[in-house]
């Protein structure tokens, strides 16, 4: 496996060369942005983190609005606040040095069993087990494992922890991530390119495709909400700050109804407006999947010389959205809305 991996390592951003030693906040840094993200998502998105804050000091001193601003688009944004909550944790509580352990890395905020298994390997050279979606396929196909995920992750982990190697752990831990990743795929996996082939119970069988087998999924039901676009006399938008905890905290998004499933009348969506004015609704609505539920908005626009004095009230322009820390959510809201404002109304 380590020849294999000598031979067709990836070039990634954040991998040090070979036998040069990995620097342990680059290693962090890329292994939280790849939880649930493509390395082809991520990349352009470390290389602007290092350059930004080359170290985790720097990271540490920044404010939580820069960084949730810089990860915009990423998702998941969560991974954003424990990211600095971790950077200030490792310069209070370790001197801004990341301790070399499983178990103290793991002590960080956002930083669970995968993330401290594959940092305290690839940093440190420990001998731990990094298990993750793409290493359970791996597994489950070499082993034949037919038991069905999640119920299979605990076998699975521990048939990992049999094969690391007390050499080169690290670059053990990349290159199962890369075989997933190039080899073992998902769906027509490269068996003859593999260099388990020989060895992998699943390939023998004729069931690497099939494997791992997945439970089923529950039901997803769609949630409905309706967007409220508040437009003041000089063009401003009237925005809001999501609470801190829960989906996308902290983002800054365009006011709207809670999210439901059931659909909402009239009179129920009016009691969320942020104003009292003649609301418009613009035609079509907008799609977005979360891991756990699919979303459809739909929005009302309207206006106001002299809008209500708000608290909560964030006023920006639109050519000014770029500026705020959107989920992708919120930028795709504001280009229907923006686009269906811009075109000629329609007349009946
Ligand atoms: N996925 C998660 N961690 C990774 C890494 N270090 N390299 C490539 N893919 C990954």
């Amino acid at each position: 496996m380590l020849a294999w991996y000598d031979r067709h390592r990836r070039e990634l951003p954040w991998r040090a060369a070979p036998g040069a030693r990995p620097d342990p906040y680059r290693v962090w840094l890329s292994e939280i942005m790849l939880q649930q993200t493509t390395v082809v998502t991520v990349a352009p998105y470390f290389d602007r983190f290092v350059a930004r804050w080359p170290d985790v000091s720097a990271l540490a001193a920044a404010t939580l609005d820069a960084v949730l601003h810089q990860w915009q688009g990423l998702g998941y944004y969560a991974r954003a606040r424990n990211l600095h909550a971790c950077a200030r944790a490792v310069v209070e509580r370790h001197n801004g040095r990341f301790p070399d352990s499983a178990v103290a890395l793991r002590a960080l905020p956002g930083i669970g069993d995968y993330t401290a298994a594959a940092i305290a390997a690839i940093a440190f050279d420990r001998a731990e087990a990094a298990v993750d979606g793409n290493v359970e396929r791996v597994m489950a196909r070499v082993f034949a494992v037919r038991e069905s995920l999640p119920a299979a992750k605990l076998r699975l982990r521990a048939l990992t922890r049999e094969l690391v190697p007390a050499a080169r752990p690290g670059d053990f831990a990349q290159a199962l991530m890369d075989l997933g990743a190039t080899i073992c795929t998902p769906r027509r996996p490269r068996c003859a390119l593999c260099p388990w082939r020989d060895a992998c119970a699943a390939r023998a069988a004729g069931v690497a495709e099939e494997l791992p087998a997945a439970a089923e999924k529950p039901e997803r039901p769609l949630r409905r909400g309706i967007v409220f676009w508040l437009s003041r006399d000089d063009g401003a938008v009237l925005l809001r700050r999501r609470p801190e905890s829960g989906l996308l905290g902290g983002m800054i998004e365009l006011p709207s109804t809670p999210w439901r499933e059931a659909e909402w009348s009239e009179d129920e969506a009016l009691g969320h407006a942020p104003a009292a004015t003649d609301w418009t609704h613009l035609a079509g609505t907008v799609r977005h999947g979360f891991t756990h539920f699919p979303l459809e908005l739909a929005i009302w626009a309207g206006s106001m010389a002299v809008p209500p004095d708000l608290c909560w009230a964030i006023w920006a322009q639109p050519d000014q959205f770029k500026d705020f820390a959107f989920p992708t959510l919120t930028k795709k809201v504001a280009e229907h809305a923006l686009s269906v404002l811009a075109r000629p109304p329609t007349r009946h």
